[in-house]
C-alpha cells in the first residue's frame, strides 16, 4: 500500500459482496466501531509509506550500533533491521519445537528472525530465540459477505508457511449471537474437519445492541475486537500470522492486561504467569505437578481487564495443543487439528464471563443433597468389614459422613463389575447398612477391561469384544494397554453401543451392590504402557510433525496410541474427551438404574463435564504445599463450569500429619466436593484415628459444614440454573479491587461466605485478606471493618475463620450426622446487616434427591429481605416437600442497639441481645411453606 492509497472502509450493513481485494492495511470497520488504529507488530509494514520506512531503517541501524556498544560486539551476523524492531516481549515464538535446540539456520529455513537472548534459569523459558518477522506470510481476507446471521470470509494464503498440508483457503465465519458473545469459526475451505461432537446453542438471530465491536484486517488477515465501553482492545490477532495447516494450528493475540485464569487443568496459582510460560492441554495421569499437563483440558480463559470488566475466550477444540503466554502481554493457540472455534464473552463483570460460558457449554447438573455431605474414602481397606469398621468409628464418634467408598481393592483382580467374594463378602450387607443409616455407597470404576480372562468368565470382556465396543489398532484389532487388572482394552465412549453395554454389566453389578454413586478414574484414559502393548505405529497421528509440549514428550506417553480407532474419530481427536464421554454413558446409566439424580466423580475432564459429574484434583500429596494448590486447583474448576470439586482431603500420597490433617479437614470442609481419600500402604487417615482434640476439631468443621448445607445447595441450585460459581475467587465479587487479583489462599462460597483456611504448620494465626466493609465471624456474629487490607486472625488448631459478608442471609440448619437426618431439623437463618441495614439472601428446597425437581417446579424457593428493621421470609415457589421443614431461629448481626420489642407476624416474641449487636429469636417454628415477617422496634 502506498501512501496514495484509499483504504475502502464501510459499515456491515453495507457488505454484499465486497470481493474486490483491499489495499494491504486497511481494515473493515464494524458498524458504529472507531476506526482501528494501526496495530504493532504485524499491522506495521502495512502503514509504513517510504518516509516510514527510512525512519525504520535509520531507527534499527542506531539499534544495532547502540547494541554493539553496550554488548562490546555482535555476536554473529547483524539481524535484520525488521527483527530488530521487534521488542523481546513481542516476540511470537517461530520455533516451539522443543526437541530441537534451535539454531539460526533452521530458524531462517522458516523465514523466521533469529536473535539469542540470555538463557533464562533452569526449568524456565524464555524469549523465543527464532521468532517472526512483522511481514512473516499469513492469510488475507479476500472477501467478507454478509448474511442472515452471520458473516462469512474467504481467506487465502498466497505463500505456504512450514508445515506440510498448509490450508490454502479458509472459511471465516462470524456471528454476533447475543449482544455479551462473540462466535468466530475458521476452517478448511473446502474439505470438512474434525469438529468437537459437542451440542451448544446455536443464535438464533443476530445481537441486536452488541457491547463490543469488531474490525478486520485484511492483509494480513486479522481480527480486533473492543469493549466498546471502555475502548479496551480485548483481541488483536495480527501479532503474529496466522497458520493453518493439517497439523497444525496457531493464532495469536495481545491481551488487554496480564491478568489471565483458567487453561487448565494445571496445577499453579490461580493467575498464570506470562512470562514466557506454556500450558499444554492433553489429558494425562499423573501426580499433580507444576507445568504439566494433568488430568483434564479446559481450553477457556478468563482476562480481568483494566477497570474490573472481564470477558473469557474459549476455543472449542479437543485436540492436543499448548497455549503460550508472553510478557507482551500476548497469547497463541497452538493446536494440532479440529478447527479454530472461538467464543469471546463479553461479561462485563467475571460472574457474568462464567454464566456466558456455560450458556454455550451447558450449565452443571444440580448434585443430590447427599453429594454435598461428607465421604471417606481409601485404596486398601482390604475388605468390606475393613471398610465397615471405620464406618462404625465414624458413627460412633458422630462425625457427619454421608457417603462411604471404595477403591480398586473391593474387586476381584482389579476387574470392573466385579468384588473380591473372599475380602469383600459382606459388601453388599455393608451398602444395605449403609442406607439403613441415610448414608450412601460409592465405588471406582476404570474404563481399562480386562483382557486376559478365560473366554467365557468375563463377560464384560466377552460382549465388549463381541459387540465391538473398544478402542481399536489401525489394524483392526482391539488396542490392549496395561491398567491395574494387567492387559485390558479400553472402551469407546463414543460409541452409542457402548453406553448400552456400560448400562447392563452396571445393572448387573448394581442386583448385587446396589451402590449410589460412581467414581470414575484413570480415564484420560490412563494406560501404564506408552500406546499400547506393542507401541504405536508409525505415521502423522502417533508422530505428528508437530507435538505440544507434553510430558513424555509423546501423545502416546502412558496413553493409548493418538491413532487409535474410534467410533467417532481417532483418538488423536477424541483423547481429550475420553472422560467426558464416559461421564455421559456413566450419568445415564445411573439415572436407568436409580430413578435419581446420578452423583459421579471424574478425574478427566473437558468443557460441558459439569452436566454429568463433578471432578477431584487427583493423586495429591500429604504435604502443605499441595493443601494451598487445592485452593487455586478448585477455583479453576469453578471457573470451568464444573462447582462440583474438591481435593483428597489430607493429602492422596505420603503420610499426613495430625496437624496437617487437621487444618486439611477444615478447608475441605469447604470444598464444595468434600473427600477424605488415602492411598494405599499408608496410614489411615480419617477422622477417627487421630486424637482427642484433632477428631474433635475434624468433627466440628464437619458440623459447621453439615449447618451450612442449605446455603451450600442453594448455590448449587444457582449453578445449575444459570451458571453461578459456588466456590469463588474474591476477585469476582470484588473485580474493581486490584488487590483481589491475585488472591488464592482464601476464597468464598457464593457472594457471601469468606473462607480463610490457616496452610502452614505451626501456627496460630493466618493472615488474610478482607475487602472492604463490614465481615462477620461467623461463629460469634462479632463484626470487623475493613477498608480493603490485610488483617492478621486467630487461628488455634480447632478454628477455621469464616466470615459473612454485610448484606448477606445465611440459611443454616441444625446439623446431624447424615444431611439426611439435617434436612429434617429446624433452620436458623443468619442475617448479616450492612451498614445500611440490609440484607439479602435465598434458599433452594426439594427432597434433594429426585431429577429435575426446578424443571418440574417441585421445589421451594423462597427469598428473604432486611429493610428498615423488618425481616421477610417470602415463599416465591412452593411445595409440599417444605411443609415438614420449619424455621427455628433467625439471628441478626449487626443490631445495633437493644430492640424495646420483637414481633413476629405482629406478635411479641421474647428475643436475647448481646453486646456484640447480635439479636437472636428462637423457637419460630415456621413452616418453610409459609412467608412471615419479624420486626424490631
Ligand atoms: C488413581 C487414582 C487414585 C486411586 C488409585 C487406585 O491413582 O487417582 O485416587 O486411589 O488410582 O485406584
Amino acid at each position: 500500500m502506498s501512501r496514495g492509497d484509499t483504504c475502502i472502509t464501510r459499515t456491515m450493513k453495507s457488505y454484499q459482496k465486497l470481493t474486490t481485494p483491499q489495499p494491504a492495511g486497511c481494515q473493515v470497520e464494524e458498524e458504529g466501531a472507531a476506526p482501528m488504529p494501526p496495530a504493532r507488530g504485524r499491522m506495521a509494514p502495512c502503514w509504513v509509506g517510504s518516509g516510514l520506512l527510512v525512519a525504520a531503517v535509520l531507527l534499527s541501524t542506531i539499534t544495532v550500533w547502540v547494541l554493539r556498544q553496550v554488548s562490546g560486539g555482535w555476536l554473529g551476523p547483524t539481524p535484520p533491521p525488521k527483527c530488530l524492531l521487534v521488542p523481546e516481549s513481542h516476540r511470537f515464538d517461530c520455533y516451539p519445537e522443543r526437541q530441537v535446540v534451535v539454531t539460526q539456520e533452521l530458524c531462517e529455513s522458516r523465514g523466521c528472525c533469529f536473535i539469542q537472548s540470555p538463557l533464562p534459569a533452569e526449568g524456565k523459558q524464555g524469549v523465543p530465540w527464532c521468532f517472526y518477522p512483522p511481514d512473516f506470510p499469513s492469510y488475507t481476507l479476500e472477501s467478507l459477505n454478509q448474511t442472515a446471521l452471520s458473516m462469512v470470509g474467504l481467506l487465502v494464503r498466497r505463500e505456504k508457511a512450514y508445515y506440510p498440508r498448509d490450508i490454502e483457503m479458509l472459511r471465516l465465519d462470524v456471528e454476533f449471537e447475543t449482544d455479551t458473545r462473540l462466535h468466530i469459526k475458521i476452517t478448511d475451505a473446502a474439505n470438512p474437519r474434525y469438529e468437537v461432537p459437542l451440542d451448544v446453542p446455536r443464535a438464533m438471530k443476530r445481537a441486536e445492541n452488541p457491547i463490543y465491536s469488531l474490525n478486520f484486517s485484511w492483509d494480513p488477515f486479522g481480527v480486533l475486537l473492543r469493549r466498546t465501553a471502555t475502548g479496551t482492545v480485548l483481541l488483536n490477532t495480527t501479532v503474529a500470522p496466522l497458520i493453518f495447516a493439517d497439523q497444525f494450528l496457531q493464532i495469536s493475540t495481545s491481551l488487554p492486561s496480564r491478568f489471565l485464569y483458567g487453561l487448565g487443568e494445571h496445577r499453579g496459582s490461580l493467575l498464570h504467569s506470562l512470562d514466557w510460560n506454556t500450558l499444554t492441554l492433553w489429558a494425562r495421569d499423573v501426580a499433580p505437578t507444576e507445568s504439566f499437563n494433568l488430568y483434564g483440558a479446559h481450553p477457556f480463559y478468563l482476562l480481568m481487564e483494566e477497570g474490573g470488566d472481564a470477558h473469557g475466550v474459549f476455543l472449542l477444540n479437543s485436540n492436543a495443543m499448548e497455549v503460550a503466554l508472553q510478557p507482551a502481554p500476548g497469547l497463541t493457540w497452538r493446536t494440532i487439528g479440529g478447527v479454530l472455534d472461538f467464543y469471546v464473552f463479553l461479561g462485563p463483570d467475571p460472574n457474568m464471563v462464567i454464566q456466558q460460558y456455560q450458556q454455550v457449554i451447558g450449565f452443571p447438573a444440580m448434585p443430590p443433597l447427599w453429594a454435598l455431605g461428607f465421604h471417606l474414602c481409601r485404596w486398601g481397606y482390604g475388605s468390606s468389614n475393613g471398610t465397615w469398621q471405620t464406618v462404625r468409628a465414624m458413627r460412633n464418634y458422630q462425625i457427619p459422613q454421608d457417603a462411604q467408598w471404595n477403591d480398586i481393592d473391593y474387586m476381584d483382580g482389579y476387574r470392573d463389575f466385579t468384588f473380591d467374594s473372599q475380602k469383600f463378602a459382606s459388601l453388599p450387607s455393608l451398602v444395605e447398612d449403609l442406607h439403613k443409616h441415610g448414608q450412601r455407597y460409592v465405588m471406582i470404576l476404570d474404563p481399562g477391561i480386562s483382557s486376559t480372562n478365560p473366554h467365557g468368565s468375563y463377560w464384560p470382556f466377552d460382549e465388549g469384544l463381541r459387540r465391538g465396543l473398544f478402542l481399536n489398532t489401525t489394524q483392526g484389532q482391539p488396542l490392549i494397554g496395561k491398567v491395574w487388572p494387567g492387559y485390558t482394552a479400553f472402551a469407546d465412549f463414543s460409541n452409542p453401543d457402548t453406553h448400552q453395554w456400560w448400562l447392563e454389566n452396571l445393572q448387573h453389578f448394581h442386583a448385587h451392590v446396589p451402590f449410589d454413586g460412581l467414581w470414575i478414574d484413570m480415564n484420560e484414559p490412563s494406560n501404564f504402557m506408552d500406546g499400547s502393548e506393542d507401541g504405536c505405529p508409525p505415521g502423522e497421528l502417533d508422530s505428528p510433525p508437530y507435538t505440544p509440549a507434553v510430558l513424555g514428550d509423546s501423545l502416546s506417553s502412558k496413553t493409548v496410541c493418538a491413532s487409535a480407532k474410534q467410533k467417532a474419530s481417532v483418538h488423536y481427536n477424541l483423547h481429550n474427551l475420553y472422560g467426558l464421554m464416559e461421564a455421559k454413558a456413566t450419568a445415564s446409566a445411573l439415572i436407568q438404574i436409580r430413578g435419581k439424580r446420578p452423583f459421579i466423580i471424574s478425574r478427566s475432564t473437558f468443557p460441558s463435564q459439569g452436566r454429568y459429574s463433578g471432578h477431584w484434583l487427583g493423586d495429591n500429596r500429604s504435604q502443605w504445599k499441595d493443601m494451598y494448590y487445592s485452593i487455586p486447583g478448585l477455583l479453576s474448576f469453578s471457573l470451568f463450569g464444573i462447582p462440583l470439586v474438591g481435593a483428597d482431603i489430607c493429602g492422596f500420597s505420603g503420610s499426613t500429619s495430625e496437624e496437617l490433617c487437621t487444618r486439611w479437614m477444615q478447608l475441605g470442609a469447604f470444598y464444595p466436593f468434600a473427600r477424605n481419600h488415602n492411598t494405599q500402604n499408608e496410614k489411615a487417615q480419617d477422622p477417627t484415628v487421630f486424637s482427642p482434640a484433632a477428631r474433635t476439631a475434624m468433627k466440628d468443621v464437619l458440623l459447621t459444614r453439615y449447618s451450612l448445607l442449605p446455603f451450600l445447595y442453594t448455590l448449587f441450585h444457582h449453578a445449575h440454573l444459570q451458571g453461578d460459581t459456588v466456590a469463588r475467587p474474591l476477585f469476582f465479587e470484588f473485580p474493581q479491587d486490584v488487590a483481589t487479583l491475585g488472591l488464592d489462599r482464601q476464597f468464598l462460597w457464593g457472594r457471601s461466605l469468606l473462607v480463610t483456611p490457616v496452610l502452614e504448620p505451626g501456627v496460630d494465626s493466618v493472615t488474610g485478606y478482607v475487602p472492604q466493609g463490614t465481615w462477620y465471624d461467623f461463629y460469634t456474629g462479632s463484626s470487623v471493618n475493613s477498608s480493603g487490607e490485610m488483617l492478621k486472625m486467630s487461628a488455634p488448631l480447632e478454628h477455621l475463620n469464616l466470615h459473612i459478608r454485610e448484606g448477606s442471609i445465611l440459611p443454616t440448619q441444625k446439623p446431624g450426622t447424615t444431611s439426611e437426618e439435617t434436612r429434617g431439623n429446624p433452620l436458623r437463618l443468619i442475617v448479616a446487616l450492612s451498614s445500611s441495614a440490609t440484607a439479602w439472601g435465598d434458599l433452594f428446597w426439594d427432597d434433594g434427591e429426585s431429577l429435575d425437581t426446578f424443571e418440574r417446579g417441585s421445589y421451594s424457593y423462597l427469598v428473604f429481605n432486611v429493610t428498615q428493621n423488618i425481616f421477610t421470609s417470602t415463599v416465591l415457589h412452593g411445595s409440599t416437600e417444605a411443609t415438614n421443614v420449619t424455621i427455628g431461629t433467625l439471628s441478626i448481626f449487626g443490631v445495633q442497639k437493644l430492640p424495646s420489642k420483637v414481633l413476629l407476624n405482629g406478635q411479641e416474641k421474647p428475643f436475647s441481645y448481646l453486646d456484640n449487636q447480635v439479636l437472636t429469636v428462637s423457637d419460630l417454628g415456621i413452616s418453610l411453606s409459609q412467608g412471615f415477617s419479624l420486626q424490631w422496634l
